[in-house]
């Protein structure tokens, strides 16, 4: 590849066709205006929004608590598990529009334990909604349940346990929520816990907080991925530990940008972690709060940081090796990705 090549800015359409994974998506964050009121309708709950239009007027966030606040209140529509099918269902369509073909989703059991919707009612509408994109779209998917990390390690130990009969319906745990104040070794046995059933670990890290919470998350928590971790360039010794070990982060910009994290887009660490090397993959977040899902993140983020052709197939690669995908699925994507880029005229 030459210099003349990698510099090569790619047009949206070769953006938008790309094969890519998802990494970093709350599901409960997929949530539309349109079916969190059809749902309310559905269940006779009452919103505190007269509309669509008014809701999505709320969708203006100073931090990440500000969101939070917004997006627990959304979540109390979902009661059953025709809705939590519904609500997935509706994510993996738009996913397979995108060119999506794995996905790893998080869900947030405590949210929906805390108002008495039954953890077997959560995970099996998650679970059928899963089965339907692998059989009809062929795509990878799986689900990562999140520890809320503004709750204490006995609650997130509750869950786990409540989890334990339904270990072949996800494939690891990992830790949200408020960042500031609740630093990852708070849940260092739960996650040693989560280990010795055979779980993945991850954890969000370095999105608000500091470049030491990456630390802890890696060292405490024995985290395989870090969920954001765009504060890693403040700390040069961090960042390369990063790239020896790849450890992988997934990125979502246009969440970064809803949630004030970068004055704007154009100030993003992204070219920062790709210069360097590290494994960085693009991700949605929570899409239906923070304007667009995945192609709508690579499109937004190539425009404002003026990223090439060669970064796009690199995040996409990125994606398929940071996932957790057997090796014969991940050697798929990898094939998939090659006759993309060779039948759209790179290399
Ligand atoms: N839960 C949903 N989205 C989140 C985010 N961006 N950070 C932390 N917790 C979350
Ligand atoms: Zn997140």
């Amino acid at each position: 590849m030459t210099a003349t090549a990698s510099a090569e800015r790619p047009d949206a359409s070769f953006l938008r066709g790309l094969p890519k994974a998802e990494l970093h998506l709350h599901i409960e964050g997929s949530l539309e205006p349109e079916l969190m009121f059809a749902l309310a309708e559905r269940n006779g709950i009452a919103l505190p929004y007269s509309s669509v239009d008014e809701l999505r007027r709320a969708y203006d966030f100073s931090n990440l608590q500000s969101f939070l606040d917004i997006y627990y209140a959304g979540a109390s529509v979902l009661r059953t598990e025709q809705d939590f099918h519904d609500m997935a269902w509706a994510y993996f369509q738009r996913a397979h529009a995108d060119n999506v073909i794995h996905a790893e989703l998080f869900f947030d059991p405590q949210t929906h334990t805390a108002r008495g919707v039954a953890f077997e009612t959560v995970i099996a509408g998650l679970d059928s909604a899963l089965q339907r994109a692998r059989s009809e779209f062929g795509m990878g998917a799986e689900l990562i349940m999140c520890f809320l990390r503004h709750l204490s390690e006995a609650e997130a130990f509750e869950t786990l346990e409540q989890a334990e009969p339904h270990l072949g319906k996800f494939i690891g745990v990992g830790l949200d929520s408020s960042e500031v104040g609740h630093p990852p070794e708070k849940f260092r046995q739960v996650f040693a816990r989560a280990g010795q059933l055979g779980l993945h670990r991850v954890a969000h890290a370095g999105e608000e907080g500091p470049p030491a919470y990456i630390w802890s998350a890696l060292d405490e928590l024995h985290a395989e991925r870090i969920d954001h971790g765009v504060q890693a360039p403040k700390d040069a010794t961090l960042m390369q530990r990063l790239v020896a070990e790849r450890i992988p982060l997934t990125v979502c910009p246009l969440s970064n940008q809803k949630l004030c994290v970068f004055p704007d887009l154009r100030q993003h660490s992204l070219p920062q972690l790709l210069d360097a090397g590290v494994v960085a993959t693009l991700n949605s977040d929570d899409p239906a709060y923070f304007g667009g899902y995945m192609n709508q993140n690579f499109v937004e983020t190539f425009d404002a940081l003026g990223l090439g052709r060669e970064q796009a197939i690199t995040l996409a690669r990125n994606s398929f090796e940071a996932s957790f995908a057997d090796a014969a699925h991940r050697r798929r994507y990898f094939d998939r990705l090659q006759e993309y880029v060779a039948q759209s005229g790179a290399q």
